[in-house]
């Protein structure tokens, strides 16, 4: 019997061509295609399979046969942290190097920006202003990086390549990482960690343990002419911890892609300071053909009750 697959997105050209991309990989299933909470409420009781992000509220309050949800997004924090998430299925989602590749280039861009002194120019240039400043290099700076999971470690490389020396921050005492000098680990590890560092940048989760790990003393760590660069999650951040640190010149400044609420509200201290760069969580986007791949895999993993790739740890919550 074919396998009944709900795959939703609230952008109904990107719901349908993840619907054409698997129809034409998969023919064991039956593919119900929603961009809307009425289109997907009506197709959740019957679904064994959930494949898609920012699903509507109450879906899966209504999802009575869902064996497996496949988030396309690296992040699933919103499903784990949903108190309807029956407790039995499998979650997984995108492989981080299907969407490292742009990730790299948003690091690399921040950090040469910085070193670059690009927004000086910038405000200079608004102002018809010609005046000489320093130009610094990156190659020799330390870089840390925050969460050396699938796409901190691909951004790690590609910071050694490019000459920075690069240190790393994680959960577990694992195996070390290509390109990274030193990895520290666990919470008593993070002030050494970011105080050895000119750039710290987070890739990490949300999870329970990672919600506002950059605090007030954690910026009072880092060196005053530091930067923090977040493409992770916002809710890794105390925002106001953040702003304070900037606008008192306790680090250098701050390159944000990701905020605890977003769009980032009007009212948010960040916006009005002059080392931060916002932008608008941009820097990972998930592109059907790059995150498909891992899907298809696992379908027939799952047809056959083999074991899922990239499955969540519901209980560790990434
Ligand atoms: N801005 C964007 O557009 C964008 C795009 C894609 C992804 N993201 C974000 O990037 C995150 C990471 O993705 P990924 O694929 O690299 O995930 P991943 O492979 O699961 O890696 C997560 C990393 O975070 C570390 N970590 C987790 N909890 C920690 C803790 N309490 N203390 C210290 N380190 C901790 C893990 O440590 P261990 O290695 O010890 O397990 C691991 O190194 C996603 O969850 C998502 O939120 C953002």
């Amino acid at each position: 019997m074919a396998t009944k697959v709900l795959i939703f997105s609230p952008n109904g050209q990107e719901a349908c061509r993840y619907g054409e991309l698997l129809h034409a990989a998969i023919d064991d299933a039956e593919f119900t295609v929603a961009s809307t909470a009425e289109e997907a409420l009506p197709a959740i009781g019957e679904a064994e399979v959930l494949l898609g992000w920012k699903f509507p509220a109450g879906l899966l309050a209504r999802a009575k046969a869902l064996c497996w949800i496949h988030k396309v997004s690296a992040g699933v924090e919103d499903v784990v942290f949903d108190p309807d998430l029956p407790r039995s299925v499998h979650l997984t989602r995108s492989e981080g190097v299907a969407i490292a590749p742009r990730m790299i280039e948003y690091v690399l861009c921040a950090i040469y920006m910085t070193t670059q002194q690009f927004p000086r120019a910038m405000r200079q240039q608004q102002r018809k202003l010609w005046s000489s400043y320093f130009v610094d290099k990156a190659e020799g700076k330390i870089v840390g990086v925050a969460g050396v999971g699938d796409i901190g470690s691909v951004i790690a490389r590609a910071l050694a390549k490019n000459g920075m020396r690069v240190l790393g921050w994680r959960r577990s005492r694992t195996a070390g990482v290509a390109g990274i000098e030193r990895i520290f680990v666990g919470h008593e590890e993070l002030k050494p960690f970011v105080s050895a560092c000119d750039f710290v940048v987070s890739v990490l989760p949300t999870t329970a343990e990672t919600k506002g790990v950059f605090s007030t003393s954690v910026f009072a760590a880092m060196k005053s002419h530091a930067v923090f660069i977040n493409v992770g999650r916002g809710a890794s951040v105390d925002e106001n911890a953040l702003a304070d640190a900037v606008t008192r010149g306790v680090i250098g400044g701050a390159v944000l892609d990701v905020f605890c609420e977003e769009p980032l509200p009007a009212t948010s201290p960040l916006w009005g300071l002059q080392r931060v760069i916002i932008t608008p969580h941009v820097s990972g986007p998930v592109v059907p053909e790059d995150v498909v791949g891992l899907f298809i895999d696992n379908f027939r993993r799952y047809r056959a009750g083999e074991r899922l790739h990239r499955e969540i740890d519901l209980q560790r919550g990434y």
